[in-house]
């Protein structure tokens, strides 16, 4: 199938590119240039394992493009999907639809023949709606069905989920869809990947609803993490204790300093605005988003405590500045609030992550990038690991404890215990546990 997907970030790119693996004709599209020019020139503008060496083999087969022109993709493609930015909308927390409509338009004004439009970025309850009526406002002749497919992918694994996914939820209103994108996800359904078709409200409100779910999830795990603290429990063996249960299950069940990145806190907050808007309110999530940002604050306090409660003019250095692991991606990443407060209280902030510096950059420009974890240990008075990066999980100990003025680690992933850091003299600070 010819393919268009508007938006080459995190989701348009990666999609796009696994569309093409699939062996459909794919074309990403976007309106920055720079980013379209550095993809033509074989660069990848964001870190994502895997997805420089696919990009690659598909442009060389010819089944991947990519263009800033949006009329001559979207005329000749059967299938265009939107895959562009849906951010919290400045003042009020709700899903900023600008990008999409506008990707809308510009359909509006280039479709030729039927065409299927897929919205693939997240969007709240009732934009498919609003999608299709800007389209046929535009151009009354537009022969178009207007399809949601949210993306379930993560971060740092884009690739693998993308490609082995739970489930592809698709909604439509028209039935010539079905068989269109049916054909698009063929692949996947040979690989018993259940096709999951809904309506389309239905469909949009699966991916909030699953987002807010996981959010969910972390948040009681978080809580349960500081009871643990409280009351001398081990919150890694509770987790394991619940999700060995089934209907509970292990995953995302790792206590930490609360949620980030470029979804769950925005889409949490934009599934409240729209509960409140239909006067349904979700009070579980409207709870889950209050406890997570507080919990961030609460981290900083944590590294203040272990500081003897007082972080004036100490030294910090952060392990880890991207939301998770694997990916380079800063957005809402809970290290930002985190330094924000330890600097508010005094102290001076040195960093390091293994790909987010260039990004962290633009957001703290007032702290210390470093080269490694043990340049940024150097004279400060604790270590604190705020993302589990794998090159975190075996850190010459003896060496940290030379470069810091005092051996204090402070671990918000739980990716040490405390008995081997201990051994070297540490003084040792988790998450939830008592060892
Ligand atoms: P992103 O910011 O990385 O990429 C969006 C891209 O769209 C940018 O390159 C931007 O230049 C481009 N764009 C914006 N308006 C455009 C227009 N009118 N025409 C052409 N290009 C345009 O965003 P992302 O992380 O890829 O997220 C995209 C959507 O997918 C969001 O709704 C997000 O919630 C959803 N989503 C993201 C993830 C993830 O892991 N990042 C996972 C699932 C779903
Ligand atoms: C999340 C969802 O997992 C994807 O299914 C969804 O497609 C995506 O949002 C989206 O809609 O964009 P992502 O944000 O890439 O993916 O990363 P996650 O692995 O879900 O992690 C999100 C945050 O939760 C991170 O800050 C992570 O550290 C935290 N987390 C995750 C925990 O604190 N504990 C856990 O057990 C799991």
């Amino acid at each position: 199938m010819k393919i268009t997907m508007i938006g080459s970030g995190y989701v348009g790119l990666v999609s796009g590119v696994c569309f093409a693996e699939f062996g459909h004709d794919v074309i990403c599209m976007d309106k920055d240039e720079a980013k379209i020019a550095a993809l033509k020139n074989g660069q990848i503008p964001i870190f994502e394992p895997g997805l420089a060496e696919l990009v690659a083999a598909n442009v060389k087969a010819g089944r991947l493009s990519f263009t800033t022109d949006i009329t001559s993709a979207v005329a000749q493609s059967e299938v265009v999907f939107i895959g562009v930015g849906t951010p919290s909308r400045r003042g009020d927390g709700h899903a900023d639809l600008s990008y999409v409509y506008a990707a809308a338009r510009d359909i509006a004004a280039a479709v030729e023949g039927f065409t299927v439009v897929v919205t693939k970025s997240t969007v709240p309850v009732g934009t498919g709606d609003e999608v299709e009526r800007i389209i046929r406002e535009a151009n009354p002749d537009a022969d178009v069905a207007v399809v949601s497919n949210p993306e379930f992918l993560r971060e740092g694994a884009a690739i693998d989920d993308f490609m082995r996914p739970d489930r592809v939820v698709i909604g439509i209103e028209d039935e010539r869809a079905r068989q269109v994108m049916s054909e698009v996800y063929r692949p996947l359904s040979l690989n018993a990947a259940p096709l999951m078709f809904t309506k389309r409200r239905t469909s949009e409100l699966i991916k909030y609803a699953a987002n807010a779910f996981l959010a969910m999830k972390i948040t009681f795990i978080n809580e349960i993490a500081d009871l643990s603290e409280a009351v001398g429990a081990n919150v890694q063996e509770v987790a394991r204790g619940i999700g060995l249960d089934n209907r509970i299950g292990t995953k995302f069940l790792n206590a930490g300093p609360g949620y980030g990145g470029s979804c769950f806190p925005k889409d949490t907050l934009a599934l409240v605005k729209t509960a409140q808007d239909f006067e349904s309110p979700v009070r579980l999530i409207e709870t889950t988003v209050a406890i997570n940002d507080d919990r961030k604050r609460a981290m900083a306090r944590k590294v203040i405590k272990a500081l003897g409660g007082d972080a004036r003019g100490k030294t910090v250095a952060v392990l880890g500045l991207t939301f998770k692991p694997e990916t380079d991606d800063m957005r809402d990443s809970p290290a930002i609030t985190i330094v924000q407060a330890l600097q508010d209280a005094g102290a001076i902030v040195r960093g390091f992550d293994p790909e987010g510096m260039d990004n962290a950059r633009k957001i703290m420009p007032d702290i210390t990038y470093c080269e490694d974890a043990y340049d940024a240990a150097t004279g400060a008075d604790v270590a604190v690991i705020v993302t589990e990066w794998n090159e975190f999980r075996a850190l010459n100990l003896g060496r940290l404890k030379t470069l810091l003025t005092q051996p204090l680690l402070v671990d918000l992933r739980n990716i040490y215990r405390k008995d081997e850091v201990s051994r070297h003299g540490f003084t040792y600070y988790c998450i939830g546990r008592p060892n």
